[in-house]
């Protein structure tokens, strides 16, 4: 029996890239492929295209194990394992566009040959069925092409945060199978076995959790599967908004949204991750997911009711810190405000779904003037949002210098080393609207400022 598996992976992006590295860091053959020849050069050369930290150690560790290419063909029917990881990005409607899915599943019916058995696996968030309409694709493809030829889909969904993608891979808490057949769920538990048992010795940059506990291995239906997907992040996005409508009302009572969190997220059926109130989420996954399920569901002439409220809830929260700066200053109109971080979350450049750009945008149409700092994403927002007139500032003393008010949107740990006794001698007031919970009221109010939480009266 051969040691490792020959994988395919069709795919650079962060997801696709992650998986290729990792799998081939953990001892497997793997093939990148990227229609994108701009990408493929650069990958050859050893630099890494996605800003997701750890893969270029990773890649640097073992590069016999990793082959990058355009040409699928050329990989295709010599590897054991095919995963797709390709965008599934949303169409304006909500839907998602399977477009790239389904345009890889007609190049692999358009090569795959009547060689060895082989197993198709889907790693990319697709809706329920996708597993079946990838199959249904490549066997009318090989029909056509009268070809006779072994192969099954399987459905394996990933959960990867940007930012901690390596180590989610090399660390997860469930890997998820679906498949309709008992040599494709061995196939992938033998893949996946050292990251099953952790029998790998974990990269010095990232080193395996103390209390780390294995993860399960789930195997089910490709429907549950492509499920499991959709509902965690559903899941996750809902405790969000679920912790941040109860920070509204935490403020009208008198309590302090930190400590109710934190003594409701104790009971271990709760448990006390994504319970952070603020400004609410953003980012590539959670918005998209959530309209993508219940534009699923309502196909089946189905609500969900619950989704669609933590949905609505969300986009109300983004206006919160504006609610507040108006409480503050009454009229917005003529006043400068000075926005702390872009990013939708910490540690990346990624502005997709970013609360940062509703804020803003609102915030010019009441006429204000609008300052901003964030430590990586200012050229992602100028290239993105340039129809959003702000001033982009190289600190946040420049940046706060002659504002009324700062919005703290993105809680970047470099913040709370700001000297803000400077910061706010250069104010013409001193409104400090932490969007994230950062500080504590004291922190700022000893300095003179008018300090908001959220959910903290
Ligand atoms: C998310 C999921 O976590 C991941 O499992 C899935 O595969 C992809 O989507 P990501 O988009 O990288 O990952 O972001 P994440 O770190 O989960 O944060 C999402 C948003 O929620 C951010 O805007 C963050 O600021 C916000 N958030 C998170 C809160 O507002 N409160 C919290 O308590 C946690």
């Amino acid at each position: 029996r051969q040691t490792f598996t020959k994988v395919v992976i069709i795919g650079t992006g962060y997801v696709g890239l992650t998986t290729g590295v990792c799998l081939a860091y953990l001892g497997n053959q793997v093939a990148c492929v990227d229609s994108n020849a701009a990408v493929i050069r650069q990958l050859r050369q050893g630099e890494v295209p996605v800003a997701e930290p750890g893969i270029a150690a990773l890649m640097q560790q073992n590069p016999a194990n990793l082959y990058f290419t355009t040409a699928l063909a050329e990989v295709l029917n010599g590897s054991d394992i095919v995963i797709i990881a390709v965008g599934t990005p949303a169409k304006p409607n909500g839907a998602t566009d399977m477009s790239y899915l389904e345009a890889v599943a007609r190049e692999i019916g358009a090569h795959l040959t009547d060689g060895k058995k082989q197993l198709i696996v889907n790693k990319s968030t697709v809706p329920v069925g996708s597993a079946r309409r990838v199959k249904t694709i490549i066997d009318y493809m090989l029909l056509e092409r009268g070809i006779d030829c072994e192969y099954s889909v399987a459905a394996n969904p990933e959960f990867l945060q940007e930012g901690a993608a390596v180590f989610n891979t090399l660390y997860p808490d469930r890997i998820v199978v679906g498949a309709e057949d008992e040599a494709a769920v061995g196939l992938l538990h033998q893949l996946y076995s050292p990251v099953l048992n952790q029998t790998f010795t974990p990269p010095a940059h990232l080193p395996r959790p103390r209390n780390y506990q294995l993860p399960a291995f789930i195997t089910t239906n490709p429907a549950s599967a492509e499920l499991i997907k959709y509902a965690s992040n559903a899941f996750l996005a809902t405790k969000i908004s679920f912790i941040n409508e109860i920070a509204g009302l935490a403020e009208k009572v008198g309590a302090d949204i930190k400590e109710v969190a934190l003594g409701v997220g104790l009971d271990t059926r709760v448990g006390r991750r994504y319970l952070e109130a603020g400004i609410g989420w953003g980012g590539s996954c959670f918005g998209k997911d959530l309209k993508s399920i219940i534009n699923d569901a309502g196909q089946y002439g189905y609500s969900m009711n619950v989704l669609q409220a933590a949905l609505e809830a969300n986009t109300r929260q983004r206006y919160v810190v504006i609610e507040k700066l108006q409480q503050e200053l009454k009229v917005i109109r003529g006043s400068i405000i000075g926005i702390l971080g872009l990013a939708f979350k910490p540690g990346t450049a990624d502005l997709r779904d970013a609360p940062s750009v509703d804020i803003i945008a609102k915030l010019l149409e009441l006429g204000a003037r609008v300052k901003v700092y964030d430590p990586l994403a200012m050229p992602a927002f100028q290239e993105q949002h340039g129809e959003l007139e702000v001033e982009y500032c190289q600190d946040v003393l420049t940046l706060s210098k002659n504002c009324d008010a700062l919005i703290l949107v993105t809680e970047w740990s470099e913040f709370s080393a700001v000297p803000w006794e400077t910061a706010g001698a250069g104010m013409r007031r001193r409104v400090f609207i932490d969007g994230r919970n950062l500080f504590d009221a004291r922190t700022l109010q000893i300095h003179g400022f008018a300090y908001h939480g959220i959910g903290r009266s």
